[in-house]
């Protein structure tokens, strides 16, 4: 604990799920640590996690920013480094879960989850560029999916989320003299309200995974805290596959 002591985050759905582990364990890691929501039913759990972090000693920030707007990612960015002071540590985990046919996906929808996993990721690295010191971090959140599609009808999400590895590996390249490291977690299922442990089918997700169990969200924050912190220097453009051992 205590490695990310003096440094500055900013998590992209931080407001529950796997977001909200990743702000919690970043703070208890000693990092201010300012995040983004878009539902307004969302609000009350924003200020609450506001609130804890306080309580433990750290500073944090909740941003009203939809990630399928641009400009409102960018001002995140820079609205974090404005409040908090800099900027160290950039995790984009904003996301949604479209599932069906790929033949019911509308226009409109295509563009918004592409907006949301694959272009505000583009865009929160080119403004968090603007802010971030030699030796910083970019880390993105996709999906096992990616890997190996184990299921149908996730055509759009699995798609999108691959984009993640392809910005991981290009931009790892060209931070690399920086010091900047840029890297992807790809989570299998993870108990949240996207993937619920007793939701419809869970029992077939858990037979799928090697262990016979989901991640709890904090196990996807562990790698995430490892890769912020001094344990990540020497690792870039590369894609860490979290998932209990589905795509084993
Ligand atoms: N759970 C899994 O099994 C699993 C597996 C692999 C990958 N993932 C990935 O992990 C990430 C987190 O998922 P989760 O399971 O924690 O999901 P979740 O419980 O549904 O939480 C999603 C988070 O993203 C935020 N968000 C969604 N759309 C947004 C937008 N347009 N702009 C800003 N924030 C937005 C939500 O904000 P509000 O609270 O305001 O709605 C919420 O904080 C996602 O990228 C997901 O694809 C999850």
């Amino acid at each position: 604990m205590g490695t990310l002591l003096g440094k500055v985050a900013l998590v992209t759905g931080g407001s529950r799920g796997i977001g909200a582990a990743i702000v919690r364990r970043l703070a208890r890691e000693g990092a201010d640590v300012a995040f983004t929501y878009v539902s307004p039913t969302s609000a009350e759990k924003a200020k609450e996690l506001v609130a804890e972090v306080a309580a433990e000693g750290r500073r944090a920030v909740a941003v009203e920013a939809d990630s399928a707007v641009a400009d409102a990612v960018t001002a995140a960015v820079d609205r974090t480094a404005a409040e908090l002071g800099r900027l160290d540590v950039l995790v984009n985990n904003a996301g949604v879960f479209p599932y069906g046919p790929v033949g019911d996906v509308t226009a409109d929808e295509l563009d918004r989850v592409l907006a949301i996993h694959a272009k505000a990721p583009v865009v929160a690295a080119q403004a968090a560029l603007r802010h971030l010191p030699d030796g910083g971090r970019i880390i993105t959140i996709g999906t096992n999916f990616s890997d190996r599609a184990v299921l149908p009808n996730i055509v759009l999400y699995t798609m999108s989320k691959s984009a993640v590895t392809g910005l991981t590996r290009a931009l790892a390249r060209e931070l690399g003299p920086r010091g900047i490291t840029v890297n992807a977690v790809n989570p299998g299922p993870t108990a949240t309200d996207m993937n619920p442990v007793d939701g419809e089918g869970a029992d077939e997700v858990r037979a799928g995974t090697a262990l016979g169990r989901f991640l709890q969200p904090d196990d996807v924050a562990a790698t995430v805290a490892h890769l912020a912190g001094p344990g990540g220097d020497l690792i870039t453009g590369t894609v860490l596959t979290v998932d209990a051992g589905v795509n084993a």
